[in-house]
């Protein structure tokens, strides 16, 4: 049986592929967290949780980034978002070099970029009203121009966009425990939605949410792109919710963009050997499909101390397969353009063939084989 999730998503109106204007344009992102040890509590060493990621998301579009837990798919958000200091790089929303402002210029861009986390309950503060959780960023954010100072025009405002996530305004006078959780990531998204933002992160709005719940708030965050003309950087781990979800999608793997394609490109023609790998360990909705699954040796490195050269060679199986050459492990692969809007770092992204990837998967010693009905 197919997934829920996927048919009601499926029914979201298209967005063109196009690209249009760069909304968002991040260079060369780099944030590594220190590591703190010994007795005097001193740097011995940092984790590289995103390391020279540079990306353009087009105004209007929803673009998915995907990845392994622990790749830095949160940490890119929050970093673009100036939510954590960036180590390096550069971002521009519309022009204007985010990581550079200041005062009352931070602050109002703070209104434009917004986020909606994966967690419904631990994002919301259990102790305050409905009210006061989305009122809060508007008092922050009040001005003479806005009025939203003044609680009458808060309580209005509220009320309006609990009733653009399709929740009734007397709600706004309850606590978040009187809600399911779909109701509260529909708080969650009235709270960033109130600011008037452009672009939001949503960092896995609905892996929390039951699976008939989560295509209700795709299709909801769907609906609402196109009426308050938004633009999402969607973060997920459910690669099926970002194929029906997305027009674009990155593929991050150890602090690194390793993929970028629109999102039909991608499916059908995966070409870094780690995307193959993901893209192949979705079941398949019939049956009477046998499908071979790549399976990724070893576990993740860690992020504090990398593979040299592409950090995905330790696990690769394509490499494997080309007799273990030394680029792999000595020269690490720059993001390259193989055809219009599909990059890929990897050496030997031609070498990435059906044939290479059944070939493969066919010698490995574990090969789940999707359900046959022969
Ligand atoms: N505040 C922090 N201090 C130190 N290390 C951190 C901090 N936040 C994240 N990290 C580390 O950075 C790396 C990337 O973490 P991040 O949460 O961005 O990954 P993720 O791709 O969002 O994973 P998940 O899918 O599990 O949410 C991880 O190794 C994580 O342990
Ligand atoms: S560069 Fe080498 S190790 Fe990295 S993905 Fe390509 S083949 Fe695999
Ligand atoms: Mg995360």
């Amino acid at each position: 049986m197919s997934d829920p999730t996927v048919q009601a998503a499926d029914q979201v109106a298209a967005v063109p592929q196009t690209p249009g204007e760069v909304l968002l344009d991040a260079g060369h992102v780099k944030k590594y967290f220190p590591i703190m040890g010994g007795l005097l509590r001193h740097q011995i060493g940092q984790v590289y949780a995103v390391d020279d990621v540079s990306l353009q998301i087009y105004r209007g579009e929803k673009f998915g980034l995907v990845g392994e837990s622990g790749c830095g798919k949160t940490t890119f958000g929050r970093t673009i978002l100036r939510l954590e200091t960036a180590t390096g790089g550069t971002v521009s929303m519309d022009g204007q070099n985010v990581l550079a402002l200041k005062g009352n210029d931070l602050k109002k861009m703070r209104r434009r970029m917004q986020i909606i986390f994966q967690d419904p309950y631990g994002s919301l503060n259990p102790r305050m009203p409905i009210s006061d959780i989305i009122g809060e960023g508007l008092l922050a954010q009040g001005d003479k121009a806005n009025g939203w100072g003044k609680r009458s025009i808060r309580d209005q405002r509220v009320g309006d966009y609990l009733e653009a996530v399709g929740l009734r305004r007397d709600y706004s006078r309850r606590y978040p425990h009187e809600f399911s959780g779909g109701q509260r990531q529909r708080i969650g998204i009235a709270r960033a939605l109130a600011l008037d933002p452009e672009f939001i992160v949503c960092d896995e709005p609905v892996s929390a949410l039951d699976v008939s719940i989560q295509s209700q708030i795709l299709n909801l965050l769907s609906d609402l792109r196109t009426q308050f003309n938004l633009t999402y950087l969607f973060i997920a781990h459910n690669l099926s919710v970002v194929q029906y979800f997305c027009d674009r999608i990155g593929v991050m793997y150890l602090g690194k963009l390793v993929e970028v394609a629109p999102v039909d490109v991608l499916y059908a023609n995966p070409q870094h050997p780690y995307s193959v790998a993901l893209l192949s360990a979705i079941p398949v909705p019939d049956p009477r499909v046998r499908k071979k699954r790549l399976v990724l040796k070893g576990d993740v490195p860690s992020p504090a101390n990398p593979p040299t050269g592409c950090r995905f060679h330790t696990r690769c199986w394509l490499r494997e397969r080309l007799g273990k050459p030394a680029e792999c492990s000595t020269v690490e692969p720059e993001l390259r353009t193989i055809a219009g809007g599909h990059q890929v770092a990897c050496h030997f992204a031609d070498q990435v063939t059906e044939q290479a990837v059944q070939e493969s998967a066919a010698t490995q010693s574990v090969i789940d084989t999707a359900v046959a009905a022969d």
